[in-house]
């Protein structure tokens, strides 16, 4: 094993394991071995073939190399210097080249630290961040400023850090190339075209020293919104034929988007049966499985041979079965030194043309991840066989299209990468990066961890930083993100009650918390937060609500159309402690839900709430925590017996159940067939939710109760037999949903929920 060393002690605490090795007696000798201002590990003592890694406090490099591998008897490779290594202080490129502009300072070095300002002459317009910071990984902080003068067809490129640039014409067509100082490497595109949407081909060259690397929080946020880019475009498909549920089980299992994980298990990613890989696979598939397509899935390790540990053809290429196998995956003895990239990627070229061969490339996203710590060219460039797949694309997609629907993507870990070689692999895509390179493998799977917050899918629905029953970095807040608090003054006391976010500025919650026409004391918070109040402008309560609509029927306190809308007076900034949970019939519970977007909203109704039995859950408070309880839905044949049970309402005030507890009514609670929990007091106004794919849909709203179980604090209460509670079913609330959030809301600067028909 590649021990993983890191002097970033912010991920050390949690994240790094030390293999540091003193003396030891073996083939090579320890002449030179020391270095200045660091350490060292060597991943198997003296031995053959083991590896020299040098280590530096961050903010250093080791110098001249960072790793020498024991190539044979008192032979390094590279050569150790007499003197021993040292760690130097990290540089950055140089920065002074802006035209049309100037850079302060202007040094003969920049070191970690050290900071610049840009300012365009008169005239130009600046772009760009107007100071950066000599960061401890040896990249400049921000983007690269730009002063362009508004007169072309496209804006100026801009020159990145240690480049030089040519070209100056900036009308489609003109093309510009660059050229990285001496010592430095080129990553990204060497030369870009001016197209005719206004943007330059490739992607933005960056040019840098060897011991560069890119931190897990950039690699996150850079790759979780090329990825989702892709996923939102695939999910976007409305070109299928054929009836309504054949569609919508079309996207559920059908899949247009294809994702090729191909895994080095010649270096440390893939050893230790697969643990890192493993996690940054199932933490990938996570985050997809929150869109609302569902791609197929090939997954290979690749040394000296190929190993197919997912074939795509297979029915278990969806995401639970792809999960599982890699599960049972176990690595075998490492078929020789080094890494055959090319094979790999050949193989997955034969799995693509089959697919062509079917016809089944046509609309469908290919995806290609790499991770590798090795170099990865020891069978020969791969470049000859990525060019075949591009060619392939091209057949299919044309000229013009191609890269749309190809993405190659490669994780490099470690000090061992050939960036140069990788860099010709990846594709270059305008404002996107393909190419990551990090320090360790840990940090590697803390950019896997991180994606869903860096993500756009904030604005997503029902989403919730939450990866699984195993995960104990996220607080309860993180995984029940939409829950609010409300308190309002009713008669002479507070009456407590639960809300869920259904939008940046709604609460969804019950129209019994409030008393008629109230105006103030009111209090609402973030569950957790109640000692911080959100302003709110207006209760909307359901205009049919009425509690004594039904006295003379034998119902003394009717709560039909029990829901009311609370209006924020402007967005919750929404992150990953605070997000919203999905509504019925909107776009995007529909893709929550993953079905169709051109689903109806009975036709989703049907989709979720189409058995006897349905799991679903609410939030409850329990000394001042959250705590999720688990109840099921009755529907269908096991409805009457629910609602029939209201007649035993404590405080005998329902004399005829059936209109008491309408149509709009869920029923949960009981004994049948299994105790569930029941709601309390203050659980009033909460939502209801499922939990489809990961992700949370809100289908009722909790409303009143047969039995009040929960005096004192034995939590969480459970049901006795006739304990039943009520929720509204947003389903036959969408009128008024509809009205409130949606496009013809009558609130200002706020993006209306889309609503289906
Ligand atoms: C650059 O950073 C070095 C090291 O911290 C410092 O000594 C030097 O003064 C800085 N130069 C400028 C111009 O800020
Ligand atoms: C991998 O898993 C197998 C079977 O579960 C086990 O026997 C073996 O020791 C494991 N190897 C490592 C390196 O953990
Ligand atoms: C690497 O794989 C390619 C493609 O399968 C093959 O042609 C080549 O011989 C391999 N190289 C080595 C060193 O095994
Ligand atoms: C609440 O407002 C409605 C409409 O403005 C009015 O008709 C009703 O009398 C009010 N109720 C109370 C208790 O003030
Ligand atoms: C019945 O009345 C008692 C006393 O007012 C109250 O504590 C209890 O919560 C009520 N039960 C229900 C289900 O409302």
């Amino acid at each position: 094993m590649r021990p993983a060393i890191s002097w970033n002690f912010l991920y050390c605490l949690l994240l790094c394991t030390f293999t540091v090795y003193s003396s030891e007696v073996g083939v090579c000798s320890t002449d030179g071995m020391s270095i200045q201002g660091g350490k060292y590990s060597l991943s198997n003592g003296l031995n053959v073939g083991s590896e020299l890694l040098y280590h530096c406090p961050d903010g250093y490099y080791p110098y001249p190399n960072p790793m020498h591998r024991c190539a044979g008897p008192n032979r390094w490779s590279p050569k150790l210097r007499e003197q021993g290594s040292e760690c130097r202080v990290v540089t950055c490129p140089d920065p002074s080249e802006l035209r049309n502009g100037m850079v302060s300072p202007v040094l003969s070095i920049y070191v970690v630290g050290n900071h610049t300002t840009y300012e365009c002459f008169d005239g130009y317009t600046f772009y760009g961040s107007a100071s950066r910071v000599c960061q401890s990984n040896g990249k400049w902080s921000g983007d690269t400023p730009i002063c362009d003068y508004g007169s072309g067809h496209c804006r100026d490129p801009g020159i990145p850090p240690g480049a030089k640039r040519n070209g100056n014409l900036l009308d489609i067509g003109d093309r510009v190339t660059y050229e990285c100082s001496l010592g430095l490497m080129l990553l990204g595109s060497k030369e870009r075209t001016c197209l005719e949407d206004g943007h330059w081909s490739g992607t933005e060259p960056s040019c840098y020293k060897k011991h560069y690397y890119d931190t897990p929080e950039e690699v996150s946020k850079y790759f979780s919104t090329s990825l989702e880019n892709r996923l939102a475009i695939s999910g976007l498909d409305d070109n299928m034929d054929g009836q309504q549920v054949q569609k919508s089980i079309q996207m559920r299992q059908g899949g247009k988007l294809h994702i090729y994980i191909a895994l080095d298990t010649s270096g440390s990613i893939g050893q230790k049966n697969f643990t890192l890989a493993k996690e940054c696979v199932q933490a990938l598939i996570n985050q997809i499985s929150f869109f609302e397509i569902t791609p197929k899935y090939e997954i290979l390790g690749f040394a000296s041979e190929v190993t197919e540990i997912v074939d795509i053809f297979s029915p278990a290429s969806h995401s639970d079965e792809v999960l599982k196998n890699l599960n049972d995956f176990t690595y075998g003895k490492s078929k020789g030194m080094g890494s055959n990239l090319s094979k790999a990627l050949k193989k997955i070229l034969e799995k693509m043309s089959v697919f062509k061969e079917r016809k089944e490339l046509q609309d469908t996203h290919q995806v290609i991840l790499v991770f590798t710590d090795g170099k990865t060219n020891m069978g020969g460039s791969a470049e000859p066989i990525v060019i075949q797949i591009r060619d392939l694309m091209k057949k299919i997609h044309g000229e013009q299209n191609w890269q749309e629907y190809l993405d190659i993507y490669f994780f490099g870990v470690g000090a061992d990468i050939n960036e140069q070689e990788i860099n010709k692999l990846v594709s270059k895509k305008n404002s996107e990066k393909h190419f990551y390179k990090l320090r360790t493998d840990r940090e590697l799977t803390y950019v896997f961890k991180m994606i869903i917050d860096e993500s756009n899918s904030v604005g997503l629905c029902g989403l919730s930083w939450d990866h699984g029953k195993d995960d104990f970095t996220a607080t309860k807040r993180q995984k029940y993100p939409w829950v609010v608090k409300i308190s309002a003054m009713v008669g002479n006391e507070w009456k407590y009650c639960m809300g869920a976010l259904v939008s940046p500025r709604f609460v969804l919650t019950a129209a019994h918390c409030f008393k008629e026409n109230q105006t103030d004391e009111i209090r609402v918070s973030i569950f957790g937060q109640e000692d911080i109040k959100l302003e709110w402008d207006q209760v909307i309560i359901h205009p049919e609500y009425d509690v004594y609509k039904k006295k003379d029927k034998g119902v003394d306190e009717f709560y039909d159309y029990d829901v009311a809308i609370l209006n924020l007076k402007s967005d919750i900034t929404i992150s990953k402690e605070n997000r919203p949970i999905c509504i019925p019939c909107t776009v995007s519970s529909i893709r929550a839900a993953g079905l169709h977007s051109s689903t109806t909203c009975k036709a989703q109704e049907e989709f979720l709430l189409d058995k006897n039995l349905v799991p679903a859950s609410f939030m409850s408070e329990k000394k001042r925590n959250m705590v999720e309880k688990e109840v099921k839905i009755k529907l269908k044949d096991m409805r009457e017996s629910c609602i029939k049970d209201a007649l035993k309402a404590e405080n005998g005030t329902i004399k005829n159940y059936i209109e008491a507890v309408t149509e709009n009514f869920l029923c949960t609670g009981g004994i049948q067939p299994k105790v569930e929990h029941v709601a309390c007091k203050g659980d009033s106004g909460g939502a209801l939710y499922l939990t489809n794919q990961k992700r949370r849909i809100q289908v009722g709203v909790i409303s009143w109760g047969v039995a009040d179980l929960c005096k004192g604090d034995k939590h969480p209460q459970t049901s006795t037999e006739i304990s039943r509670d009520y929720h509204i079913n947003l389903f036959r609330m969408q009128k008024f949903l509809k009205d409130h959030l949606g496009e013809k809301n009558f609130v200002t600067d706020y993006e209306p929920l889309k609503f289906v028909d």
